[in-house]
């Protein structure tokens, strides 16, 4: 049996429609979704979203919507833009379903019956847009001090989960899995939090009903974040198809650094105290910010990934989201950066090296990609440079460093647009050399197969489209990593398919 690969985005808050920062958590998993099932591993790849709390209750009650007709509506733009992005997700999973609500009802009593939840008093701070308590010593200027907003006092009965006792092993495991959290600032981060004074958290609600309720106490629901992290284990079948969960666990999180405090101690507490095996890797990005600030719906700072999808296409943005920055630090998203991205990276690196090859496959050569010569010559050192570019692809991919396997991909376009220079195969055809131009040919169009197959994870559509127009009658997704993503493996095709250009330059 293959390998598996479990991957999750965070679940969105339905109180808004998406914007670019949502769409880019949900492609950086697509991409790696994408990878794992090219190399052959077995993916399940979960996203969906986050339907209660007291977020989603006040944007319900602004639109005067009970809030379970606000979320049914409000999931639609989530579903329907990652049908646009390409997603590949094997599920969606929304925290209104029955079955979620029953696992997380399960998972509440068991802690409480064996301890690790209590009842007492919270008496203290709320922010409703972070759906976190904050302890008055926590504020900063008598604020939430992660997005400024005025917070509320709250004193309540609630319940808490006993993080304190996990404390130790988590810091443990922290230091013997350096790859449990990524980037290495994120995982410093983590480790001076636990070394504070780490508080036990409130897992109840009382002042609020938009909750799952809690069987054996109908005055509380379950806090938010406890009922949305459990969608990690409801979603793959804990509790429901233990030989799927099995089968899967542990996860690779994808999450941005704003959540990081829950992912990285609460999450894996509660998993300690369930007996579950903690996460593979909780992978933080970043923020895209525009004028330096986070982009976000409440700020007035958006931008709307239809529109951008509108004016470039869906493969160009995403291009775009992965080329920009490294995964884990912040960028600034301008429309400048990504035209140019776009027309210089897509149109002329990528687009010109197929725009220039298949005409003259087409006019030299009847239409007709040759065989890979039996006695490569002309085509040695392009081999070299592909074969190279492909297994520090592979290393950039393992690294979970997708902004360096691109550019592994695009040193390998820039060699073959040089061989084209180099190689002149309209002088080849005046002169009637035919087998050094079937060569110099065959080894043009071997290049954009693989650029396709490598660029396949993160332009899904495109790829496709590259492999029509060179005749293939197999998707990139029919090639895998293991037999395909080798030089030499193109073989003779009938007929390319010449069409509009693939990348068009936009201003
Ligand atoms: N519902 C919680 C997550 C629960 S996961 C068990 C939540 N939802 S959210 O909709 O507010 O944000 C989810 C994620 O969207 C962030 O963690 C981040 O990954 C992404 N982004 C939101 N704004 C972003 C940017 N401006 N830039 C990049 N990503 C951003 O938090």
């Amino acid at each position: 049996m293959g390998h598996t690969f479990y991957v999750t985005t965070p679940i969105y808050y339905v109180n808004d429609v998406p914007h670019i920062g949502h769409a880019y958590s949900t492609v950086v998993a697509d991409v790696l979704a994408r990878f794992h099932r090219q190399n052959g591993d077995t993916v399940f790849f979960l996203t969906g979203t986050d339907e209660h709390g007291q977020k989603v209750a006040k944007a319900a009650k602004a639109k005067q919507l009970e809030p379970q007709a606000h979320v049914d509506q409000m999931v639609v733009p989530y579903k329907d833009l990652w049908h646009r992005y390409a997603i590949s997700n094997d599920h969606f999973i929304r925290t209104t379903e029955a079955s979620h609500q029953a696992v997380v009802q399960k998972i509440f009593k068991r802690l409480l019956d064996q301890g690790d939840i209590y009842k007492g008093l919270y008496e203290g701070w709320y922010c409703v847009h972070e759906e976190t308590f904050w302890p008055e010593s926590q504020l900063k200027d008598k604020k939430c001090p992660d997005c400024g907003r005025e917070v509320d006092w709250v004193k309540e009965e609630s319940y808490y989960f006993k993080t304190s006792k996990y404390k130790k092993r988590l810091l443990e495991h922290i230091h013997s899995n350096p790859e449990f959290i990524r980037p290495k600032v994120r995982e410093n981060e983590v480790v001076s939090l636990l070394k504070d004074d780490l508080q036990d958290v409130a897992v109840s609600r009382m002042t609020l009903n938009w909750g799952i309720p809690i069987p054996f106490d109908p005055d509380h629901v379950v806090y938010v974040w406890f009922d949305a992290l459990i969608n990690y284990l409801s979603g793959v079948g804990y509790l429901q198809d233990e030989k799927k969960f099995l089968r899967f666990w542990p996860p690779v999180h994808i999450i941005g650094k704003d959540i990081l405090k829950f992912h990285a101690i609460i999450w894996p507490s509660m998993l300690m105290a369930l007996d579950v095996e903690l996460p593979k890797t909780i992978v933080a990005t970043g923020f895209w910010t525009l004028g330096k600030e986070k982009i976000s719906k409440s700020r007035g700072k958006v931008v709307d990934p239809h529109e951008l999808a509108d004016d470039l296409g869906v493969d160009a943005v995403r291009y775009f989201l992965m080329r920009e920055v490294p995964l884990g630090q912040d960028g600034e998203f301008t429309y400048e950066a990504l035209v140019r991205r776009t027309n210089h990276d897509l149109a002329n690196d990528f687009g010109n090296l197929i725009h220039r090859t298949l005409p003259m496959i087409n006019r030299f050569l009847d239409g007709r990609i040759p065989a890979a010569p039996a006695k490569p010559n002309l085509t040695k050192e392009l081999a070299a440079k592909a074969t190279g570019a492909i297994s520090e692809y592979k290393e950039s991919m393992a690294n979970l460093d997708t902004k360096s396997a691109l550019e592994n991909i695009w040193t390998m376009l820039a060699a073959a647009n040089k061989f084209v220079d180099q190689s002149e195969p309209w002088n080849l055809k005046k002169e009637d050399r035919e087998e050094e131009l079937k060569e110099v040919l065959w080894g043009l169009a071997e290049v954009i197969r693989i650029a396709a197959l490598l660029t396949a994870p993160f332009m899904p559509t495109t790829s496709e489209l590259i492999f029509e127009q060179l005749g293939l009658d197999t998707k990139p997704a029919d090639q895998p990593f293991k037999d395909f993503l080798k030089w030499g493996k193109l073989t003779e095709q009938p007929e390319i398919k010449l069409s509009a250009p693939l990348f068009p330059r936009v201003d």
